[in-house]
């Protein structure tokens, strides 16, 4: 009797291993951010293959290092070559983990993929508010530029071809960012458009949008844009669900936290470019997500 059952239940578990590989987990795509480059990621894709494993795991090489500073919608066209392709093949859909400034190349390739299928879309420290603080990682952009006066290289035409520029929001310079931005005010509906409602639809076809930042991080300023906040006129932050695209819900996000899609994760002590290799941070707020 008791080998019987013990060959049955053998049976189950072989069978549930199986079905496992067989269905497989989604396969995980890995968008980089400024000055960096898939070798950042190793650690990210191992922590990945360790829990997952079978995952197919995809860093995008591409606009590396230096090449980074391209403008984002030159980037979103170059990624959606890549990726586009890796989702029809997914039948059942992908993530993406898209850190520091390649969230928001994820959020210009969601906004305009009509098809998308992205199930888990992880944004790690990104500055989906923009940016607004000259901190030694961007020196390598801006040598000597303090962050009052680096408006006036942004915006405009020729300063709109820099990646940072695209996102650099200075809250005392809010008419002329609006009027020149050619990127973040787009995608958060800071200015009407006629893609508007379009992208809206998009961006609700995320399942699940998680949201990982925090007020150690060093180099997003200010930390919260990464969770959809961002300075007033003042320089105070207000948080995201105080915000006017929040609160009239203008892309979209206002209605996936609605509909419990929305997941916020914050961490102290951990510094920007270690947000990706830190392992309680993928244990408590990736890993569950990339199923
Ligand atoms: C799509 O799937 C096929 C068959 O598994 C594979 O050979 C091909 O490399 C895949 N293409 C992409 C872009 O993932
Ligand atoms: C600016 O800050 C002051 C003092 O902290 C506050 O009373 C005022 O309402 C703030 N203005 C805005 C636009 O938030
Ligand atoms: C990883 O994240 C945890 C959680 O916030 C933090 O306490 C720890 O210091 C971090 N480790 C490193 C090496 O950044």
């Amino acid at each position: 009797m008791r080998g019987k059952s013990d060959h049955f239940l053998q049976c189950v578990m072989i069978s549930s291993v199986l079905f496992v590989m067989v269905n497989g987990y989604r396969p995980v795509v890995i968008v980089h951010g400024l000055f960096d480059g898939p070798r950042q990621f190793i650690k990210l894709a191992s922590f990945i293959s360790k829990t997952h494993p079978g995952t197919k795991v995809i860093t995008v090489d591409m606009y590396d290092d230096m090449n980074s500073l391209k403008p984002l919608w030159d980037q979103v066209n170059g990624f959606k070559k890549i990726i586009q392709p890796i989702m029809k093949n997914a039948t059942d859909g992908i993530h993406l983990i898209c850190f520091s400034q390649g969230g928001l190349v994820c959020r210009g390739i969601i906004a305009t993929l009509p098809k998308h299928n992205v199930h888990s879309m992880i944004f790690l420290s990104s500055p989906l508010s923009g940016q607004y603080g000259v901190t030694s990682y961007m020196m390598h952009a801006f040598p000597k530029c303090i962050k009052q006066l680096v408006y006036q290289l942004c915006y405009n035409f020729l300063g709109q071809k820099i990646s940072i520029c695209n996102f650099w929001n200075d809250p005392h310079h809010r008419e002329r960012y609006l009027k020149s931005n050619k990127y973040l005010a787009l995608l958060n509906g800071e200015i009407e458009h006629p893609n508007l409602n379009e992208w809206r639809e998009h961006f609700l076809g995320i399942k699940k949008l998680v949201l990982i930042g925090g007020p150690d991080d060093g180099v997003i300023t200010p930390w919260q844009s990464s969770h959809f906040g961002f300075y007033n006129s003042n320089e105070t932050v207000v948080e995201m669900k105080e915000q006017d695209w929040y609160l009239k819900d203008v892309f979209g996000l206002k209605t996936l936290d609605a509909r419990g899609a929305l997941v916020q994760c914050v961490f102290s002590d951990v510094k920007h470019i270690l947000w990706h290799s830190n392992i309680t941070v993928y244990e408590n707020c990736i890993e569950k997500w990339l199923t």
